[in-house]
């Protein structure tokens, strides 16, 4: 079961990127795919701490890149990846409140979020930096 399908318009045309979004979106896909495995102990706080930490490793390297580049629209980029985090991280406490989460819709958030961020800001940034 598919969380994000990997999409041809999110290619930018930079391999070293286009892998690395690519992994993050496999990665999401197979912790998803484990969670509905019985056999396996990954529950929807692990996924979601799993999810935290890539996407946050991922967000920090090219915010780095951002820096190191002065790049001019660093804030409104490294406000969209704020903007994910906290998702992620208000899913995390409704779960631990036993608020119910519903990970389908979650899912579809973030393949959104994935969609629009990567042809928008991250296309510009790497025409730009890359
Ligand atoms: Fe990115
Ligand atoms: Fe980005």
């Amino acid at each position: 079961m598919t969380l994000i399908e990997w999409k041809e318009q999110y290619r930018l045309g930079v391999p070293e990127v286009d892998n690395e979004h690519r992994e993050l979106i496999d990665l999401i896909n197979a912790l998803h795919a484990s969670m509905a495995e019985s056999d396996t102990n990954v529950t929807v706080l692990d996924f979601l701490g799993e999810l935290y930490a890539r996407v946050a490793a991922h967000f920090a390297l090219e915010e780095k890149v951002m820096r190191d580049n002065d790049y001019d629209e660093f804030a409104d980029h490294k406000t969209d990846h704020e903007r994910l985090l906290d998702d992620i991280r208000d899913l995390m406490d409704d779960y631990e409140d036993d608020v119910r989460v519903d990970v389908e819709a979650f899912g579809k958030r973030l393949d959104a979020w994935f969609s629009e961020h990567f042809r928008t800001r991250d296309a510009r940034l790497h025409k730009k930096i890359f």
